[in-house]
């Protein structure tokens, strides 16, 4: 006789699977309409060309020469194969100091953004500007996956592997390369730069100089805006709901790993745009990790309508789960891949920490009280080991996440005094 079987499923786990079984059953009711129609549903998806609109895509590029700024675009490879596109501002046109001694300043971007970024505010307040007519030549990196830098040496896009990367390859890898690339086009013997980065710009900065410490020596001054490292003490409530469940190795993890992530597309930015709007009732879940609700008045709505309109600039989930294992874990680490494979890629069950007191280079963290997705006890965590920090707390208690790359004011609070300390340093 069958016996009564205790369920102990709790709530959540229903749930999931639950869900689990309406996704798999929507994914095969579109695989079968694929099948009969033959349309290739994945790929229209997924084609960031694929623009309904009639006006022309511009690319960064484009946008600097609007302003009358000379620009390039560079192919970078990295070591393991991906290829980059960077953007330049040689120069500034205003000055006509083509022929000068021009510093070296790479700027990289944060999650779900791309090189557009730095140059959303205009001539006068966004920092690519200010750096080109202050005399330097001026870098836009790009990671491996956005926008510009869906390209590999020999992977396509639509190869799974192509997708098989986090923050941690972005750093150790992708900002190698731009740094390198960027030293040897310069064609003027410089021997290091200066750095800026947000959000995941800082990440992979960290991530970079604790696993290749040699490159230390190649940072004159590094500016860490919004810096993300430890994460167990945001705020943000997206990364605070999904956390633990997708921020540990488990079935839905390895669901969800190692695929784009929000395409730069018309679908995506529709998606996006609609659901992250202050009214919607989405909107809290976008905060500092694409846009601003909250903040509202608080950016220059010309700025913010260009990053709408460039973001998010693709990414692949592994970062987003990275990312997640950081708030869970309360540790900054290599990726967690399980304890099996963990064993054989690190020789240890569990990830090994980033040797962050490795990082010796001049290393300015910018931070604030309202920041989503760098809590001040997280950074002040980080701070204490690193061994040549310079702290700059904002004083503005409203400033949060993305009002480091779009407040209204970011050309009085952080852009000046930024360029006034690489200034000093040249
Ligand atoms: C806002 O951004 C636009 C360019 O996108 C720029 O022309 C304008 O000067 C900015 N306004 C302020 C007050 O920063
Ligand atoms: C990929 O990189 C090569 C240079 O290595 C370049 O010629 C090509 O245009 C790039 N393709 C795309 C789609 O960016
Ligand atoms: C930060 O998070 C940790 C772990 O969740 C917790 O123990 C600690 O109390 C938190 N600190 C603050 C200041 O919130």
């Amino acid at each position: 006789m069958q016996q009564i079987i205790v369920i102990n499923l709790s709530l959540f786990s229903c749930i999931a699977h639950a869900l689990l079984l309406w996704i798999t059953l929507a994914i095969f009711g579109l695989y079968v309409a694929a099948l009969a129609s033959r349309v290739d549903f994945y790929k229209l998806f997924n084609d960031p060309q694929g623009r309904l609109s009639l006006t022309p895509r511009l690319k960064t590029d484009d946008r600097i020469r609007a302003h009358g700024y000379p620009a390039e675009m560079h192919y970078v490879p990295t070591e393991d194969g991906y290829i980059l596109g960077l953007f330049r501002i040689p120069y500034s046109h205003k000055l006509q100091n083509q022929n000068a001694l021009r510093p070296i300043v790479l700027i990289q971007h944060g999650l779900t953004g791309c090189s557009d970024n730095w140059i959303a505010m205009g001539p006068d307040n966004a920092i690519a500007f200010q750096l080109a007519d202050a005399g330097y030549d001026v870098w836009l990196g790009n990671a491996r996956g956005t926008t510009y830098s869906r390209n590999h040496t020999s992977r396509s896009t639509q190869h799974p592997y192509f997708w098989r990367f986090s923050w941690h390859e972005v750093g150790h890898y992708d900002i190698a390369a731009m740094i390198d690339y960027a030293l040897a086009t310069n064609g003027q013997n410089q021997r290091a730069i200066h750095y800026i980065g947000h959000s995941q710009g800082t990440t992979v900065f960290f991530v970079l100089m604790s696993t290749r410490p040699e490159y230390n020596a190649k940072i004159k001054t590094a500016h860490m805006l919004a810096p993300v490292a430890f994460m167990d003490n945001l705020s943000s409530l997206l990364v605070r709901t999904v956390g633990p469940y997708l921020g540990h190795h488990n079935t839905y993890s390895k669901l969800f790993c190692s695929q784009e992530f929000l395409p730069f597309n018309d679908l995506v930015l529709a998606l996006f745009y609609n659901s992250c709007r202050p009214e919607s009732r989405f909107a809290s879940l976008c905060d500092g990790v694409l846009y601003d609700s909250s903040t509202e008045g608080r950016t220059n709505s010309t700025a913010s309508a260009i990053h709408a309109g460039t973001s998010p600039a693709g990414l692949s989930t592994d970062q987003f789960l990275h990312y997640l294992q950081e708030q869970q874990s309360g540790h900054f680490r290599n990726f967690d891949f399980g304890p099996k494979k963990n064993l054989l890629m690190y020789g240890n069950e569990a990830p090994p920490d980033y040797p962050t007191k490795l990082i010796t280079c001049e290393t300015h963290l910018w931070y604030a009280d309202n920041d989503e997705l760098a809590a001040i006890v997280d950074v002040e965590r980080l701070a204490e080991t690193l061994p040549n920090k310079v702290m700059h707390h904002m004083e503005d208690e409203l400033w949060d996440h993305i009002d480091f790359a779009f407040n209204w004011h970011v050309k009085e609070f952080i852009n000046d005094p930024v360029v006034e300390i690489i200034e000093e340093y040249e």
